[in-house]
C-alpha cells in the first residue's frame, strides 16, 4: 500500500461521497493561488469533522488553527441555528484570506476570525466567559497542542468533543528517538491523557485513531469531556 493508492481511495471518496461544492472548491483555490501550504483538512475529514459537529448539534464550536478556513466552513456549515464558530489564526494573511473564503461560503456572520497566537488570544477569549463551547477543534502549531488541550478543557462542558489534527505524523509518535517538535507534543497530549494516573486523564475519554490518504500518513486525537464521577467507558 502506497501514498499513491491512499490518493486514488481519497479521490473515489470524494467523487462519490462529496462532489463539487461551489464554496469549498472556491476556497482551495483561493489558498493555493495565495500561495497558502496544502495542508488544510482533506475533503473526507472535513466531512468528518462536519458530522461530528453535526451529530451533537453543536452550537458552539472553537477552531484553533484557521490557515484559509476550509476546515472552518465544514465547522461553521454544522452549526445549529444561532450558533457560531470562534477561529484562531497567528497569521494575518491567513486570516484576512479565510474571512474572505468564509463570507463566501455565506458563514461570515456566524464566524469570527481572530487573528494573534493562540496562547495570547486564548487567555482572552476565555476572559469573556463565553458560554461553554460543544467542540473544540485543534490544529494549530503542534508543538502546542498539550497546551491548547488543557484551555480547550477549560473552555467545554461534560458533554464537549475535543479533537486534535496531526497526532501520528508518519508513525513518529512510536519512534522514541523523535526530537521533532511535533512529535514532542503529540507525546506530551498522549502522556497529559494517560487515564487515572493524571488529573486531565480522569477528565476525558479519549482515543487516537490512523488515518492515511491524500495527506499521507496521520491521525487524529478524539476526547469526549466526562462529568464528575462519568465512566470512561475502557477498562484501563
Ligand atoms: N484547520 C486548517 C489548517 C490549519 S494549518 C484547515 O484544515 O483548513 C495550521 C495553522 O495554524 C496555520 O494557518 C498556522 O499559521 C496556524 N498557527 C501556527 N501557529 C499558531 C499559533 N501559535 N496560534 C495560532 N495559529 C497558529
Ligand atoms: C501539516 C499538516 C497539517 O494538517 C497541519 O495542520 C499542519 C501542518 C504538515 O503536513 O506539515
Ligand atoms: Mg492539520
Amino acid at each position: 500500500m502506497s501514498d499513491r493508492t491512499w490518493s486514488d481511495v481519497d479521490r473515489i471518496v470524494e467523487r462519490q461521497l462529496i462532489g463539487e461544492d461551489r464554496d469549498l472548491d472556491a476556497a482551495l483555490a483561493a489558498n493555493a493561488a495565495a500561495g497558502l501550504p496544502p495542508i488544510a483538512v482533506t475533503p473526507s475529514q472535513g466531512k468528518l469533522l462536519h458530522l461530528l459537529a453535526r451529530s451533537i448539534g453543536a452550537r458552539s464550536i472553537l477552531e484553533i488553527g484557521t490557515l484559509g478556513g476550509y476546515s472552518s466552513i465544514w465547522l461553521a456549515r454544522a452549526l445549529t441555528d444561532g450558533g457560531r464558530l470562534v477561529t484562531l489564526e497567528a497569521d494575518a494573511r491567513y486570516a484576512e484570506l479565510a474571512e474572505s473564503n468564509i463570507e463566501r461560503a455565506g458563514l461570515g456572520e456566524l464566524v469570527d476570525v481572530r487573528v494573534g497566537k493562540a496562547l495570547d488570544t486564548l487567555p482572552q477569549l476565555a476572559a469573556e466567559q463565553p458560554e461553554p463551547f460543544d467542540l473544540v477543534f485543534i490544529d494549530a502549531d503542534k508543538t502546542h497542542t498539550p497546551d491548547y488541550f488543557q484551555w480547550a478543557l477549560r473552555l467545554t462542558r461534560p458533554g464537549s468533543v475535543i479533537i486534535a489534527d496531526n497526532v501520528i505524523r508518519d508513525g513518529a509518535l512510536a519512534d522514541p528517538d523523535s526530537t521533532d517538535s511535533a512529535v514532542l507534543g503529540s507525546r506530551r497530549l498522549h502522556e497529559m491523557l494517560a487515564g487515572d494516573r493524571s488529573e486531565i486523564g480522569q477528565r476525558v475519554s479519549a482515543t487516537t485513531i490512523q488515518t492515511v490518504g491524500a495527506k499521507g500518513y496521520d491521525g487524529f486525537t478524539f476526547a469526549l469531556v466526562l462529568g464528575a464521577g462519568e465512566p470512561d467507558g475502557s477498562d484501563r
